[in-house]
């Protein structure tokens, strides 16, 4: 029934609103026949799995936070078949690798799918594809934007559209369709069969040095054991000098056009920053080239995970992450790299940085951008957040985690700032570009659209949904952003005091260890002000769960649902009681392991949410500072 209904709609947009939002991309590349396709109709994914199969995937799809190398984790068949219909026509393959993708978007409701097409057959001019439900973007937009950009700018990127998925004849939800950079991707591309030399360095604190990235980055090519080019590339890039030296190996302007990308979006999640999340290919007789990819915390999107380490650092009180200077940003993490080629000599780099904003990064030409494809998936995000007779949300396997609302949705991909699943913030999509826009004229010089440069150029914010101020919620008890109904807040546990930002682990080199125990697993019942005092006789003799330390109960083991987090940790609440409880284990701080972070400068995190796994082990990040997940939560 639902089925129908969603065909019906797919029918009826289609009939009703042919609007040509490829348009925004240009003629600057050719994409691949999928994704001209797919511009003004959605893809329908129908995969069929044995019931075993099916099964399967909904038990490991609902375990959660499960980041690390667990095979026991993974899903993943070679049994699958699909048929993918766009526009009436529909191709069916019988030969189909299905697994769960992602990694630290396991933690989320949605699971992201991988679908490999074997048997040397493809579906217009792809074989590996991704199905990302993108739950960390509230937008739903952020993975889209950045491709199409990429796309309109004619640099190597992959391509993104959206998707419909069924799973054995069942809803899965709308989905970022989008192809993934491997072996095939490369033939595709450049006609390049079975390259040696594609490396991709997913592993963090990849500066392109010898040092860290000879095996820091890995080639694609199973086959390939002579790496003796990559390792020719990394020690000419150490020794050089000059922007010449550089220029004869890497294709530099595309270098410095992706870190202006980055710098414009407010990136921490590829090379600047985290140093990961990228590509460097050398097609035959040319230059080594970056490619990225993973978009999905892009345009302030959390950016205090990684611009906190900045912000300390560079000593600068201002919480405006926009309003970071190259200098800033690039300064505090080291990438010899752009010393050569920025440092030095800036001139390149800024014409490059300039040149973005004329040609794309503005709001005159982002903004109807935005407009139209919010509207062409509006209907399929209101089907994606309301919920069956049965109170479930298409696809969302694990029913422990949380959601961002619709509310959300629709004034964060506008001016609205709002708290992310992982309290930390995300601009409003177009805030964050009309305020970057508007720092990166000025600070250039640059003649700039007089409509956006205007002051009291007039947007709204809807403040039911609004995170005011800095990151992490600030104000008094967290107002249950996001909860039914949204328990009222008062008597909640105070929301944590401005945040001491500490850098991120991901360059823990750069950090200054100490081995002052500062904050390990101490409870800070110091911080927690007034307002509990008077519930706070609660006998401490067996303590549960942190929240008791302060005048709370646990809550029952039947409520994970998280409603808020603060320095004790995460909260529920019972709506039956209507009060908050703690969900966060107490760990005796006798009793407890040594903290092992605590050696990098970090401590250790009291809940178990992972959000980030380096070769140091794996971390989460609770009150705006990076910290080490602890054993126990493997238990
Ligand atoms: C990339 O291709 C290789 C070789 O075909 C394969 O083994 C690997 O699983 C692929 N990786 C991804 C992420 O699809
Ligand atoms: C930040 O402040 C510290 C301590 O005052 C100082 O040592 C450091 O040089 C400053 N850093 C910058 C970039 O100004
Ligand atoms: C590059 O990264 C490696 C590994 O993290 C680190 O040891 C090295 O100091 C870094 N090089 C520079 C110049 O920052
Ligand atoms: C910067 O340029 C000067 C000459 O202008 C050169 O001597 C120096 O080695 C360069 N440094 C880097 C890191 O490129
Ligand atoms: C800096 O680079 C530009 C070209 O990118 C060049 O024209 C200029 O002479 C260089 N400046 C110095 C001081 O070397
Ligand atoms: C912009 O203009 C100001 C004032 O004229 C000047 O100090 C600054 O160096 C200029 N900035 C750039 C990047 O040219
Ligand atoms: C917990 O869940 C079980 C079964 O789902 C139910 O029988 C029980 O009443 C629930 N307990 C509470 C306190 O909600």
């Amino acid at each position: 029934m639902l089925k129908r209904t969603i065909e019906l709609l797919v029918l009826l947009l289609y009939a009703t609103c042919i609007v040509a939002y490829s348009s925004f991309i240009g003629e600057n590349k050719k994409r691949p026949e999928l994704f001209e396709l797919t511009d003004n109709e959605l893809a329908i994914f129908k995969i069929t799995l044995s019931e075993n199969d099916a099964a399967l995937l909904k038990e490991k799809g609902g375990l959660g936070n499960v980041m690390g190398e667990d095979i026991d984790n993974e899903f993943k068949t070679k049994k699958a078949s699909l048929v993918v219909s766009i526009k009436d026509t529909d191709k069916s393959f019988n030969k189909v690798t299905l697994s769960i993708g992602g990694t630290s978007s396991r933690e989320f409701g949605k699971q992201g799918y991988n679908v490999k097409i074997r048997g040397g057959e493809n579906l217009y001019g792809r074989t590996q594809l991704r199905l990302r439900p993108d739950v960390r973007d509230a937008s739903f937009l952020r993975s889209k934007l950045v491709c199409d950009i990429h796309n309109r700018l004619g640099v190597p990127s992959i391509s993104a559209n959206y998707a419909l998925l069924y799973i054995n004849e069942e809803y899965m939800g709308v989905y970022v369709l989008m192809d993934a950079i491997n072996l095939s991707w490369i033939e595709f591309e450049y006609g390049d069969k079975d390259t040696t030399t594609l490396y991709q360095c997913k592993n963090t604190k990849q500066n392109l040095t010898l040092e860290a990235s000879s095996t820091g980055c890995e080639n694609k090519n199973e086959d390939v054991t002579d790496n003796s080019e990559w390792i020719k590339f990394l020690t000419a890039l150490d020794k050089a000098n000059s922007m010449e030296d550089i220029d004869d190996i890497l294709d530099v302007d595309l270098f410095l056009t992706e870190i202006a990308f980055e710098y414009l979006v407010g990136s921490y999640d590829h090379f600047t920053n985290f140093g990961h999340n990228f590509y460097l290919y050398k097609p035959k007789n040319d230059k080594w080239k970056i490619i990225l990819y993973d978009f999905d915390s892009e345009f302030g999107q959390e950016v205090a995970m990684g611009y906190n380490r900045v912000r300390k650092e560079q000593n600068i009180t201002s919480s405006e992450y926009y309003a970071y200077s190259v200098e800033q940003t690039v300064r505090s993490v080291q990438r010899p790299l752009l010393d050569v080629l920025i440092f030095n000599n800036s001139t390149r780099f800024d014409n490059i940085l300039k040149n973005y904003i004329t040609k794309v990064f503005n709001p005159a030409t982002l903004f109807p951008h935005i407009d139209e494809l919010k509207e062409y998936i509006r209907p399929y995000v209101e089907l994606d957040k309301t919920p069956n007779e049965n109170g479930k949300y298409p696809g969302k396997l694990n029913e422990a985690s949380d959601d961002l609302s619709l509310a959300e949705w629709d004034a964060n991909c506008e001016f609205t700032n709002i708290r992310s699943i992982h309290s930390s913030k995300a601009y409003g999509l177009k805030y964050w570009i009309l305020q970057k826009y508007r720092y990166v004229c000025k600070t250039y010089n640059m003649t700039c659209d007089p409509i956006y440069m205007d002051e009291n150029y007039k947007y709204t914010i809807d403040k039911e949904v609004e995170l005011p101020g800095d990151d992490i919620y600030v104000g008094g008890g967290p107002g249950g952003p996001g909860g039914p109904g949204g328990p009222g807040g008062p008597g909640g546990p105070d929301a944590p005091g401005s945040s001491d930002n500490s850098g991120n682990p991901m360059d823990s080199n750069t950090i200054s260890i100490t081995n002052t125990p500062t904050s390990t697993v101490t409870i800070p019942i110091t911080t927690t002000t007034t307002t509990t005092t008077s519930k706070s006789e609660t006998s401490l003799s067996i303590i549960n769960c942190i929240a008791e330390l302060i005048g709370y109960k646990c809550c029952s083991p039947n409520n994970t649902k998280v409603y808020a987090h603060d320095e004790n940790g995460d909260w529920g609440y019972d709506f039956k009681k209507g009060e908050w409880c703690g969900l966060t284990p107490y760990v005796d701080n006798d009793k407890a392991e040594t903290c092992w972070s605590e050696i990098f400068g970090y401590s250790c995190c009291k809940g178990c949410t992972i959000y980030e796994v380096d070769n140091d082990g794996s971390w989460g990040y609770e009150n705006g500072e990076w910290c080490g997940i602890q054993s126990y939560c493997s238990k």
